[in-house]
C-alpha cells in the first residue's frame, strides 16, 4: 500500500468508530421525557417509563433509561424481563409515589423490577414513597394492606450506587430469588416514628453486599429473611431504626436456610437492637449459620447484642414451646459503645435446639458511662479478649 492509501484508511477507520460509537451513544440512552414524562409532579410517568424500559429490553446492546432532573409522578410501574442486554436506570431526578396508601394494583408493589440479568442503578436521584399519609392511618389502627417501594424479583447482577429511597409506605427495598446485588452508597430516609419501613429487605438470595451506605428508617435497617446466603455489610450506619436482623426466622415451613452473613465496621446510631438474631417460639424448623458481626460501635442503642429465640410479637406462639431453629456458628468480635439499657447482651437461645458454636470476644458496652450486664440461656459462648459486660456470668477478660 502507498503511503496515501495507508493514511486514507486510518482516517476512514477512525471515521467509522466515531459514528459508530456516537451511534451507540444515541442508541444507548432512552430518556423518559421523550417517552412522554413530564417533569411537574402530577402527570403520570408510569407509561412513559414503561415504553423507555420496552424499548431498552428489546436492544441487543445495553441501554440506559434516563430519568433526568425533576419531578415525575409514577403511579406504579412494573419492568418485565427477560431483557436482550443488560439495562441501565440513570436516576437524577425524583421518582414520586403517590400519597394513596393503596397501589393501582394492590397486590404487587410501587416501582418492580422482574427478571432482568444485568442492572445498574445511579445517578444521585431518589424514589420517593410519600408515606407520610399511610404510617398516620396505621399509626391511628387502620388495617391497611402496605407494599414495598422498591422491589426486585429474581433479577441478577444488580449494582445500585448513590441512590436515595425515601419516606417508603412500607418495606423501602426489597428484593426475592437475587443473585449479586451490590449496594453502594445508598441512602435510605425515613423518620424514626414511620411504622414497618424496613430499609433493604431479602429473601431466597445470594452474593450481596451493602456496602458504605446510611440507612435511617422506622424499622429494620437491614432486614434478613431466609434463604439469604452470602451477604455483606460494610461501612455503612443504620440509625433510626431497628438495627440489622437476621430473621425472624421459623414462621413459615420449609424456610432455607440463612448462612454467610457478614457485618463489618458499621455503626449503629440510636437504633432499638444493634445486631440481632431472631426465631419465633415453637413453629417450624430452620437452620442460621456462619453470621459473624465485627468492627461494630454502637451509640446508645436499646439492645446492643441480642439473640432472641423467644420472639412472639403476636403474643400467640404455641404457649412458650421453644423455637425449633438451629443457630449455630455465630462471631460477635470487636463491639463497643454504649447502651441504653442495662442488658446489653441478650443471648436467649432455645431449649430445643441450643446455639452452637457462638464466639464472643473484645466487647466494651457501657451502660450510662458504667457497668452493663449480659443474659444467657442455652448457649455455652467461646470467649476471648475483653468482655464488658461479663458474658453468661464468665469472669472479665475469660480467654478462648
Ligand atoms: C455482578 O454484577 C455486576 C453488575 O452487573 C457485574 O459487573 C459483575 O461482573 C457481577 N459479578 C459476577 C461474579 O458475576
Ligand atoms: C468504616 O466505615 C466508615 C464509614 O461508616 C468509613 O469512613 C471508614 O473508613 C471505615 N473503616 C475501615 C477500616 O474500613
Ligand atoms: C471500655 O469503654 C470505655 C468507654 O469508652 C472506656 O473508658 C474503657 O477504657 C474501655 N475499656 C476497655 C478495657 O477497653
Amino acid at each position: 500500500m502507498t503511503r496515501l492509501s495507508n493514511n486514507f484508511c486510518i482516517i476512514l477507520a477512525s471515521i467509522l468508530v466515531v459514528s459508530l460509537a456516537c451511534q451507540n451513544a444515541l442508541a444507548q440512552v432512552l430518556d423518559i421525557t421523550e417517552h412522554g414524562a413530564v417533569a411537574n409532579g402530577e402527570t403520570d410517568c408510569s407509561n412513559a417509563l414503561l415504553a423507555a424500559f420496552k424499548e431498552a429490553c428489546a436492544s441487543p446492546t445495553p441501554s440506559t433509561i434516563l430519568i433526568p432532573k425533576g419531578d415525575f409522578y409514577v403511579s406504579q410501574v412494573i419492568l418485565n424481563g427477560p431483557c436482550k442486554s443488560t439495562i441501565g436506570i440513570d436516576l437524577q431526578g425524583n421518582l414520586v409515589a403517590p400519597t394513596n396508601p393503596t397501589n393501582p394494583d394492590p397486590k404487587t408493589d410501587w416501582f418492580n423490577i422482574r427478571k432482568v440479568d444485568g442492572l445498574n442503578v445511579f445517578g444521585g436521584g431518589s424514589m420517593n414513597g410519600q408515606g407520610k399519609t399511610a404510617w398516620d392511618k396505621k399509626l391511628a389502627g387502620e388495617k391497611l394492606n402496605l407494599m414495598a417501594m422498591f422491589s426486585l424479583a429474581f433479577v441478577t447482577n444488580v449494582d445500585i450506587r448513590d441512590v436515595t429511597f425515601t419516606q417508603a409506605k412500607n418495606t423501602h427495598v426489597h428484593f426475592y430469588g437475587c443473585k449479586n446485588v451490590t449496594f453502594t452508597k445508598v441512602t435510605i430516609d425515613a423518620p424514626a416514628e414511620s411504622p414497618n419501613t424496613d430499609g433493604i429487605k431479602m429473601g431466597v438470595s445470594s452474593d450481596i453486599k451493602i456496602l458504605d451506605s446510611n440507612l435511617m428508617s422506622g424499622d429494620d435497617c437491614v432486614a434478613i429473611l431466609h434463604g439469604t446466603e452470602r451477604l455483606t455489610v460494610v461501612n455503612t450506619k443504620c440509625g433510626p431504626g431497628h438495627g440489622i436482623s437476621v430473621g425472624s426466622m421459623g414462621n413459615t415451613p420449609d424456610e432455607k436456610d440463612i448462612s454467610g452473613i457478614h457485618i463489618r465496621n458499621c455503626t449503629f446510631i440510636g437504633t432499638d437492637n444493634g445486631v440481632r438474631i431472631k426465631t419465633w417460639q415453637d413453629k417450624y424448623a430452620a437452620i442460621a449459620n456462619d453470621i459473624r458481626f465485627e468492627d461494630i460501635i454502637m451509640e446508645d442503642v436499646i439492645n446492643p447484642i441480642i439473640i432472641d429465640q423467644e420472639y412472639c410479637p403476636a403474643a400467640n406462639c404455641g404457649g412458650k414451646a421453644p423455637s425449633k431453629v438451629k443457630i449455630s456458628k455465630v462471631a460477635f468480635n470487636n463491639i463497643r459503645g454504649s447502651s441504653k439499657t442495662e442488658n446489653a447482651v441478650k443471648l436467649i437461645c432455645s431449649q430445643l435446639e441450643p446455639c452452637s458454636d457462638v464466639e464472643i470476644s473484645d466487647i466494651n458496652l457501657t451502660f450510662n458511662g458504667g457497668k452493663s450486664i449480659s443474659s444467657c440461656a442455652n448457649v455455652k459462648p467461646i470467649l476471648g479478649g475483653v468482655q464488658i459486660p461479663q458474658i453468661c456470668g464468665a469472669p472479665l477478660g475469660g480467654k478462648i
